[in-house]
């Protein structure tokens, strides 16, 4: 076997998910094994990492065991040893670097959102298929151990004739005043890039179309529930982008379920996201790691709401959770964002196919789009395939 390097730019690095994800449990992995074995050969990702602050440069390249690193932006995609750029750093200089890494003749891995609209994501999409570059975009949440096992359900036919879903997402984000906000300010400024539809809704594209198929129209609303906080310096500043939604889905199976998704909810349910679909067969519940299922025959017969002598006591007789299996975890789960890199590293050297490219990336925009002129202009929004 032969070990082929693949020279790889990060774009962000010292960014909280491409330090974390895509370098410490993604990359840095990767290469510590000695490379991903691809066909005859192997492949040693050859990183160069690019961010701002050259103290937080050192520190996570020495943590990683990576030599290279540059706050040089444009000397990094100068640099023919590097064929593949990855951004990942603050979504309002995506489509900027993305444009200068095409002209440079990179390949583009892109967190999401790919774009900050469709219309730019589909030029940004005929600029890399013109340049004969190849593409792809992070689509993680396909790959986390709850929903691997929910979407195996699906698979086996586990549910019958899926009727309906809920999605439901989110946590209290503090606003800074009396407990320091655990989120980067950006995320609630629209000139940052922020808003909860751009962050998430990307997320939750990829998700319900690659399980339940595709996504026929949409109705949302959106709004924000804590208008002001205070920053990284301690300023106050005014939120301008919405930290709550509740988005409205007809597939085109004919099917409805529902996105609940906000940073101003406190979390009373199996996990900080659960994604609940119910079929005519059976139920199940998936959370990030763990997945619960409930077939029809183990479905109980709730007569009504009923206290019965139990009222007094101020119990309720029946636990529901009782007739809950959970779903077994019978194969070793990879970190998400790993998943991803083996695959885009495989779709790059020996063209293999790749779901998440760019224009998966488009349409999981797209949904964000959709919604956030659904809950603007009040009406259902149609999900058009470009
Ligand atoms: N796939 C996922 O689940 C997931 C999760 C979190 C974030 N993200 C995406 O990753 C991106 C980064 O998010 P994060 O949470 O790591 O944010 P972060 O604030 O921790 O990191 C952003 C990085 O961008 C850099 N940066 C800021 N402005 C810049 C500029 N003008 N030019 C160059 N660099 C600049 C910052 O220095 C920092 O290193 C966002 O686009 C976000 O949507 C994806």
């Amino acid at each position: 076997m032969a070990t082929k390097d693949l020279g790889i730019i990060l774009h962000g690095a010292t960014g909280r998910i491409c330090s974390t994800q895509h370098l410490q449990n993604a990359l840095a992995p990767i290469r510590a094994e000695g490379g991903l074995p691809v066909g005859d050969d192997i492949v040693m990702p050859r990183l160069l990492l690019v961010g701002r602050n050259e103290e937080r440069l050192v520190e996570i390249a020495r943590a990683n065991n990576v030599t290279d690193w540059t706050t040089d932006l444009d000397a990094a995609l100068a640099d023919p040893a590097y064929s593949v750029f990855f951004e990942a750093a603050a979504t309002h200089q995506r489509l900027a670097a993305l444009g200068k890494a095409i002209t440079a003749g990179k390949h583009i891995y892109t967190e999401k959102p790919v774009a900050p609209t469709v219309a730019e994501g589909l030029s940004l999409l005929a600029d890399v298929e013109a340049a004969g570059l190849k593409h792809g975009a992070v689509e993680d949440k396909l790959y986390l151990p709850g929903f691997l096992k929910l979407n195996q359900l699906i698979e086996v036919g586990f549910f019958g004739r899926i009727v309906g879903f809920r999605l439901e997402f989110g946590w209290w984000v503090f606003d800074g005043k009396d407990t320091p906000s655990q989120r980067p300010s950006w995320n609630y400024k629209k000139s940052g890039g922020g808003g909860l539809l751009s962050d998430m809704h990307p997320h939750w594209r990829y998700v319900i179309e690659n399980m339940l198929g595709p996504i026929r129209q949409v109705a949302a609303t959106a709004w924000t529930a804590q208008p002001e906080r205070i920053d990284e310096n301690g300023d106050a500043y005014q939120v301008d982008v919405e930290d709550s939604t509740t988005t409205l889905i007809e597939l085109a199976n004919d099917a409805f379920g529902t996105i609940q998704s906000s940073w101003a909810t406190r979390v009373r349910n199996d996990d900080l996201v659960t994604f609940h679909v119910d079929g005519t067969a059976g139920s199940a519940v998936a959370g990030l790691r763990r997945c619960w299922a409930q077939s029809a025959a183990n479905t109980p017969i709730v007569r009504g709401f009923d206290l019965g002598a139990e009222a007094n006591t101020g119990k309720d007789g029946a636990d529901y959770l009782d007739d809950w299996r959970e779903v077994p975890e019978t194969v070793a789960y990879k970190n998400p964002y790993r998943v991803g890199w083996e695959g885009f590293i495989r779709h790059i050297v020996a063209d293999a196919p790749f779901v998440s490219d760019l224009r998966a990336g488009i349409r999981d925009v797209q949904l964000a789009e959709a919604c956030s002129q659904a809950a603007a202009e009040r009406v259902w929004v149609p999900l058009p395939q470009h």
